[in-house]
């Protein structure tokens, strides 16, 4: 049986910390400060369930709401490459922060980076 990375991870308790340590930084992000709801609870839920499934795990973000349609669910926010390095950058400090085996973290960080680059929506210089 081949491993998942929700597996090589750690499972549900590494990603809640992995997300909680993210929008901790999100929350001090000057970049991201007016473009996230003030009170974050519900978006860190939601991220979790979706990192589970993503990763391999329970899908629990698509029982809930159905597929996540990441695309057209982030075109109301200006994304560039400052937002997606930016994201980019609080993602990889939390699983630093969380520490993870080195293999899974590289896995988990290419496949986060090819989604963000994927939702950059507004052209570049604006
Ligand atoms: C590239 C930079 C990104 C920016 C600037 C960004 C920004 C945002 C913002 C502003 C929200 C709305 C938060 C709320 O209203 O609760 C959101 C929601 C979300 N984002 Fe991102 N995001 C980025 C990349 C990603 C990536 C790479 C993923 C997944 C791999 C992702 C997954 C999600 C999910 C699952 C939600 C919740 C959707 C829902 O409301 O059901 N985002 N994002």
């Amino acid at each position: 049986m081949e491993t998942t990375l929700f597996e090589a991870l750690g499972g549900e308790p590494v990603i809640r910390r992995i997300v909680d340590a993210f929008y901790d930084r999100i929350d001090k992000s000057t970049v991201f400060r007016s473009m996230f709801p003030a009170d974050l609870a519900e978006t860190r839920t939601k991220t979790f369930e979706f990192l589970v499934g993503w990763t391999g795990g329970p899908q629990l973000y698509m029982e809930k709401y159905g597929h996540p349609r990441l695309r057209m669910r982030h075109m109301p926010f200006p994304i560039g490459t400052v937002e997606r390095n930016e994201w980019m950058r609080c993602m990889s400090e939390a699983v630093t922060e969380v520490g993870v085996d080195p293999k899974a973290g590289r896995a988990f960080f290419d496949s986060l980076w090819k989604t963000a680059d994927f939702l950059r929506n507004k052209p570049e210089g604006t």
